[in-house]
C-alpha cells in the first residue's frame, strides 16, 4: 500500500522519523507527541487499533483550523467545493450531506483522516489526538449537529432516563464507533420500547442532541436554516 507515502509530503524533520520509526516496527503506534488535555483513564481500542476519545471533543475549537488546513479543498463549509476541488478525483466529499453523513460512524472518518483517502493526504499525526477527534467530529457535525428545539425535544423524550445516571449514559466514547442511522435504529424496543409514540421527526431531533453529551458542536455557519 502507498497509503503512507502521500505523508512524507506533509511531515518533516522528526515527524518523519518517528513516522518511520512506527512503520519499521510494523505498529501504527501513536507517536510520543505532547498531549497536554490528554489523560484517557479507559481508552477503548476499535479493531482497527482506533483509540476513541474520553473526554468531550471540540468542534468548535477547531473551526480555524480546518480553515487553515482543510478549507481550499474541503471549502469553508465543509461542501467539497474549495479551491483546489476541481482538481480532485474523487472530488472531496460534501460533508454537510447528510443522508451521506449519516451512514458513517465518526471513527471512520477519523480513519480518513490520519490515514489519508483518495485526494487527502495522510494528516498522519501532525495533530494530536485530541485535535484529530475535534476535526472528525468538526466535520461530522456539519451534518448533523444540532438545531435549534433539539435540546428541548431530548428534554421532553429522553432526560427522564438519560439524566447521566449510571445506566444509560450517552458520554460512551464508544458511541463514536456508531453510525447516526445505527443509533436511529436502536431507538425502537428494547430500553426504548416507549418511544413508539414519539414520531420519527422528534427522534431525530433528540439523537442530534444526545451527542453534544460527546462533542461541543461548532456555532452554525451564518444563514444556516432551522429545524
Ligand atoms: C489536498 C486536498 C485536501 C485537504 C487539504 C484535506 N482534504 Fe479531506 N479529503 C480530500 C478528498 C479528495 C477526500 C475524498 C477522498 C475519497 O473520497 O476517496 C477527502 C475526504 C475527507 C474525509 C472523509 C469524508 C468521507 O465522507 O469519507 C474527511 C473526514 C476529511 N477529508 C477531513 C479533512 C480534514 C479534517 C482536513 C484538514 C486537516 C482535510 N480533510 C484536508 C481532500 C483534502
Ligand atoms: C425508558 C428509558 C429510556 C428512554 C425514555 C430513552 N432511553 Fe436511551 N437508553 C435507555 C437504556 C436503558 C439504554 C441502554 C444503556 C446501557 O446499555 O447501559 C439506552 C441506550 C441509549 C443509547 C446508546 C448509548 C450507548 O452507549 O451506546 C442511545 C444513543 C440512546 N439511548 C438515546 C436515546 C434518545 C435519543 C432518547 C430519546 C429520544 C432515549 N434514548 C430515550 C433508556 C432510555
Amino acid at each position: 500500500m502507498s497509503r503512507r507515502a502521500p505523508a512524507r509530503r506533509w511531515l518533516s524533520g522528526p515527524l518523519l522519523l518517528l513516522l518511520a520509526a512506527c512503520s519499521a516496527s510494523g505498529q501504527p503506534e501513536e507517536p510520543a507527541l505532547p498531549r497536554p488535555m490528554l489523560a484517557p483513564a479507559r481508552p477503548l481500542a476499535l479493531p482497527s487499533g482506533l483509540e476513541l476519545p474520553v473526554e468531550l471533543a471540540d468542534a468548535a475549537a477547531v473551526g480555524p483550523r480546518f480553515e487553515r488546513e482543510c478549507a481550499a479543498c474541503h471549502g469553508l463549509t465543509g461542501r467539497g467545493d474549495g479551491p483546489r476541488a476541481p482538481m480532485l478525483r474523487p472530488p472531496p466529499a460534501d460533508l454537510t450531506d447528510a443522508a451521506r453523513m449519516r451512514a458513517i460512524a465518526p471513527s471512520w472518518l477519523h480513519r480518513s483522516i490520519v490515514e489519508g483517502k483518495g485526494g487527502m493526504p495522510s494528516w498522519g499525526y501532525q495533530f494530536d489526538r485530541r485535535e484529530t477527534w475535534d476535526l472528525t467530529f468538526w466535520a461530522w457535525s456539519q451534518a448533523l449537529a444540532p438545531r435549534p428545539g433539539d435540546e428541548a425535544r431530548f428534554n421532553s423524550h429522553c432526560a427522564g432516563c438519560h439524566d447521566g445516571a449510571a445506566v444509560a449514559r450517552l458520554d460512551r466514547a464508544s458511541r463514536a464507533a456508531a453510525t447516526f442511522d445505527e443509533e436511529l435504529a436502536a431507538l425502537s424496543g428494547g430500553p426504548h420500547a416507549s418511544l413508539a409514540t414519539v414520531g420519527a421527526a422528534d427522534r431525530e431531533a433528540a439523537l442530534r442532541w444526545s451527542w453534544t453529551h460527546l462533542y461541543r458542536p461548532a456555532p452554525p455557519p451564518v444563514g444556516a436554516g432551522g429545524p
